[in-house]
């Protein structure tokens, strides 16, 4: 099920190296905003600014966090922040989605990006003490889904900043993007059909396949950003949106290689209360 609602939780157990990682994406996305913002804006962008200075000061943190004690409060100060975070992301968006922000190079499905990513983050703090989701397969399906969404959009934000010239790399993206559209809506598919029950064979080739899907995807990523990189494209993407791409589609693959361990080991279904409301 999908990352807003209630009781979704991230499969990967709260640690401080996805902690770091994705206090360094919130940081990027502070960078995406302030320079999205228009130029004359004198109320947004510096709250962006505050943002990118408050997500450097907490990996600063993370970085010197030694020990229980140093984690649970980097957990609380990220917390704070990200809700922050988060609830200025839906701000902009509602002002982007009532076109009052004029002048602003934002999509209003990007900064919906920003703000999911927020959530997720979010949410990954709020496993602190261990607790996810009571039916480990629910996590596994809602987390495919999360990813197979967002690697849908980044693959249409990185098309749509590729110069029409560029006819093989704007296809190759084009491609990508549907097959995670695609790969989006069977996610959602098996994840309801599996709802507070187990893994099965059908959920296991998935994955599979899921996994070789983002390969590709991170493959394709790795050439696009060489080509930003070294100038052998004629693009508008910015080598920080590349690299951000690239190291969101890394991660997932972490991802999807504790939930191969998982699926590996087996489940036999519920571990704890099950509830059935729905969310
Ligand atoms: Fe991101
Ligand atoms: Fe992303």
């Amino acid at each position: 099920m999908d990352i807003f609602c209630r009781g979704v939780k991230p499969f990967p157990p709260l640690a401080l190296t996805e902690v770091a990682f994705w206090l360094r994406i919130m940081r990027d996305h502070a960078v995406f905003l302030y320079h999205g913002l228009p130029s004359t804006d004198k109320e947004l962008r510096p709250e962006a600014r505050q943002f990118y200075a408050i997500f450097t000061d907490l990996e600063e943190c993370a970085g010197r966090a030694a020990g229980e004690e140093d984690f649970a409060n980097l957990v609380a100060a990220a917390t704070v922040a990200v809700q922050r975070f988060f609830v200025f992301k839906r701000r902009i968006l509602h002002l982007l989605a009532e076109c009052r922000l004029c002048g602003a190079w934002l999509y209003p499905l990007f900064v919906d990006h920003l703000s999911r990513e927020a959530l997720y983050f979010r949410k990954l703090l709020k496993k602190f003490g261990g607790c996810g989701m009571p039916c480990q397969v629910d996590a596994v399906g809602s987390e495919h889904i999360f990813w197979a969404r967002g690697i849908a959009d980044h693959m249409k934000f990185v098309r749509d900043l590729v110069d029409p010239s560029e006819r093989a790399l704007l296809s190759m993206a084009t491609a990508t993007g549907q097959k995670f559209d695609l790969l989006n809506l069977q996610a959602r598919d098996i994840a309801s059909m599996l709802w507070h029950y187990r893994p099965n064979n059908d959920l296991v080739r998935f994955a599979k396949d899921f996994r070789t899907a983002v390969q590709d995807a991170n493959d394709f990523a790795a050439t696009a950003g060489g080509l930003v990189a070294c100038c052998t494209a004629a693009t508008v993407i910015p080598p920080l949106l590349a690299d951000h791409v690239r190291r969101e589609g890394v991660h997932c693959m972490e991802v999807l290689e504790l939930i191969r361990r998982y699926l590996l080991a087996g489940d036999d279904g519920l571990e704890g209360e099950q509830d059935d409301d729905e969310e």
